[in-house]
């Protein structure tokens, strides 16, 4: 090859010069529009994981609520959601996690509230009433048990997830 070959003209230059600086300053614009659009899709999604709630030694027979919060993601906002359990272990030794939502309207549920209705989930709004494990009494407002939360002992902590619907209503 000649020295002559080799030489790169001034408009050669220029374009080399003008697309590489424009390249560099394009991805400086899309890179952070790219990862601001992306970014909730790529993020583990929030509220999937159990979160440590309670003790087991602190767990009875007897229905004990719990307040404990979760991280929410709702697109760029982060908060701490508070949450509750009423949990209890039944006959069989087993951990329950009850929703202290209502299925009737989502009012709160709490245990044991009325005095007509002892050993009973009682809701304030409409007389909803529930069984200690959760069911639905017929002739109450709601027509579906209490959601039972996904749970995972591990070294003596008891983990909660989503709360699930049990179906099987009465
Ligand atoms: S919201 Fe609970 S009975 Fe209506």
């Amino acid at each position: 090859m000649s020295e002559k070959e080799h030489r790169v003209s001034r408009r050669q230059f220029l374009n080399y010069t003008l697309t590489g600086v424009g390249g560099f300053m394009a991805a400086g614009i899309i890179m952070p529009m790219a990862r601001f659009a992306l970014d909730p899709i790529l993020e583990k999604e929030a509220g999937t994981e159990k979160v440590a709630v309670a003790q087991v030694k602190d767990i009875t027979t007897e229905p004990k609520r719990f307040d404990y919060k979760v991280k929410q993601v709702d697109g760029w906002h982060k908060s701490d959601e508070p949450k509750s359990a009423w949990v209890f272990k039944n006959e069989s030794g087993d951990i329950i996690a009850l929703s202290p939502i209502c299925k009737h309207l989502g009012c709160t549920v709490n245990w044991n509230a009325n005095k007509d209705h002892p050993n009973q989930f009682y809701c304030p709004c409409h007389g909803g009433r529930y069984e200690k494990d959760g069911t639905n009494i017929p002739g109450t407002p709601p027509l579906a048990p209490l959601d039972v939360y996904e749970s995972q002992i591990k070294d003596g902590t008891l983990y909660l997830g989503k709360a699930k619907p049990r179906g099987g209503a009465k």
